[in-house]
């Protein structure tokens, strides 16, 4: 195990329900990184949809895309010594392996929180919608989460607080080989 370089990419790729906590856990890591001296970037999926990816919903194809051209900004970004945060449902198997083939230092982080907290969350009020069938291919409701198998760190936002689950972040970034 080596400490990490400040000159060396990282990618850290939080994925999880909607209302499991990836933006939040997300950006106080990103906050923690910058007062560490770390470059970040921090690429939330929910805000690129406005931007990046407008033209794009939430079929499987649109959604493969959504997370193909994260994944080039993500590259870009590590490549030029960044440490990225992306925060992204990411449900489907097959896209975290894309990323986890493409990416350097790829550290995947399951944002793990029970269907029925995020549901009782509820903070967007986007579940009530999805079960009055308001909302088509609703992850978690009307549409596949695939659990991560490979994840490198799994933390728990129902049972453990935001500051913890950072430190667990930091320890881990620091233990981090890549692959
Ligand atoms: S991903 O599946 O393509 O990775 P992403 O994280 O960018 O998803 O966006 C998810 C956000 O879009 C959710 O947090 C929610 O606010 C909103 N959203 C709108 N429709 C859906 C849907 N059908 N499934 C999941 N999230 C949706």
């Amino acid at each position: 195990m080596r400490p990490l370089n400040e000159k060396e990419g990282a990618v850290l790729w939080f994925t999880g329900l909607s209302g499991s906590g990836k933006t939040t856990t997300a950006r106080e890591a990103a906050s923690v990184l910058r007062k560490q001296g770390y470059r970040v970037e921090w690429l939330d999926g929910d805000e690129l949809r406005k931007t990046l990816s407008s033209d794009l919903g939430f079929t499987p194809a649109d959604r493969l895309e959504h997370i193909r051209r994260i994944v080039e900004l993500a590259k870009t970004h590590a490549d030029n010594g960044a440490i990225v945060l992306v925060s992204a449902i990411t449900p489907y198997r097959s896209m975290r392996a894309y990323a986890r083939s493409v990416l350097p230092r790829y550290m995947e982080i399951y944002v793990e929180c029970p269907l029925e907290v995020c549901e009782r969350r509820d903070v967007k009020g986007l579940y009530a919608k999805a079960r009055l069938g308001l909302i088509p291919n609703f992850t978690g409701l009307s549409d596949v989460y695939e659990p991560p198998e490979h994840a490198e760190l799994t933390i728990h936002t129902d049972e453990h607080s935001l500051t913890y689950n950072v430190e667990k972040i930091m320890q881990g970034l620091q233990a981090f080989d890549g692959h």
